[in-house]
């Protein structure tokens, strides 16, 4: 009921879960400590949480030579960070956000495991998803009402854009929660979008990258320069093969292959060449050899 919902999103949130310390999950973790929120993140070993660790405590140290943060505020945040290895920590969590792989069987296994550990009626349970879809993840929980997508962009420090993504199902005092969250705490900047893959960035966004792998692949130009000439020609910040990079080819492919599945069109389908570079381990910035190489 609306009373109900009004109780229960009372209160500023001051306790976040993070699922999955990756490129995402960090960054979202790294800008929450920085919000003074207390924040847990969870990644399923050991060895997984301390290169999580050493990930978020290297942008923070970034941060600092940049002169974006001061010593004193890095050494806060990294306070204000714990890791895990069980969910089952996460019960006393207002906000989780999940940042696992781009995998329907891997984020629904997060979210029926949330479902059961997480006690507040209030929290709110949020997918970093770019491209699959946020109902079926409420779905696997007996609280989709309490479910959205929040979805952060890369380097979570640096982009002040959240795409909150709301269901059919989505209780209008969870986003509006969600929306405070990102706005007052993160400081972050919100766009709305109905669930459709991609929401409104990526469903923009991938084909454009899709189609500059074809024009790769097709011998139209080089990679250098299709990256040159959208760089030079129309300001961006990078160019498309650079970008496809950056976001890590294998989580390109994943999405693309999930917005061909909600909405069959060939443009999204991904390209041979994506394929065989996944297949091969280029997988761009993160192994070193993408479109470009990276020492
Ligand atoms: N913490 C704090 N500040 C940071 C930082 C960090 N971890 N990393 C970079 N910065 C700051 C730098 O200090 C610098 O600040 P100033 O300009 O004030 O000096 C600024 O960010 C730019 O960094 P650099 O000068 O090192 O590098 P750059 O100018 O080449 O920019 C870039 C790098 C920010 C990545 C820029 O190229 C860019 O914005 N590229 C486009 C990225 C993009 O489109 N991302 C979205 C991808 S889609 C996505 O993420 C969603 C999805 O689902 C796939």
């Amino acid at each position: 009921s609306s009373s109900r919902d009004a109780a229960t999103d009372a209160g500023r949130i001051t306790r976040v879960g993070v699922v999955g310390a990756g490129q995402m999950g960090s960054g979202i973790a790294e800008v929450c400590a920085r919000a003074h929120v207390d924040v847990l993140v969870w990644e399923p070993t050991r060895e997984l949480t301390t290169i999580g660790r050493s990930r978020i405590l290297q942008s923070l140290d970034r941060g600092v030579s940049s002169g974006k943060i001061t010593e004193r505020e890095r050494e806060q945040a990294a306070l204000r960070l714990r890791f895990t290895t069980d969910l089952g920590d996460f019960c006393d969590r207002q906000l989780v956000i999940e940042a696992v792989v781009e995998d329907e069987a891997a984020k629904s296994a997060v979210f029926r495991q949330l479902d059961e550990v997480i006690t507040d009626p209030g929290a709110v349970l949020a997918t970093n998803t770019s491209a699959i879809p946020v109902s079926a993840l409420g779905g696997c929980t007996a609280r989709p009402e309490r479910v959205l997508g929040m979805h952060f962009f890369n380097p979570v420090p640096v982009l002040p854009l959240v795409e909150l993504v709301s269901t059919p199902e989505t209780g209008t005092a969870v986003r509006d929660r969600a929306e405070a969250f990102a706005e007052q705490v993160l400081g972050k900047q919100v766009v709305h979008s109905a669930d459709h893959a991609g929401a409104v960035v990526n469903a923009l966004l991938v084909p454009y990258l899709l189609s500059a792998i074809r024009m790769a692949a097709s011998g139209h130009a080089t990679a250098e320069d299709i990256d040159r000439a959208m760089v030079l020609g129309c300001a961006h910040p990078m160019g498309p093969l650079a970008l496809a990079d950056h976001v890590g080819l294998d989580t390109v492919k994943l999405i693309a292959e999930a917005m061909h599945a909600e909405f069959g069109e060939p443009l999204y389908s991904p390209p041979p060449l994506l394929v065989s570079m996944v297949e091969s381990g280029r997988l761009g910035r993160k192994t070193g050899q993408g479109f470009h190489s990276y020492p």
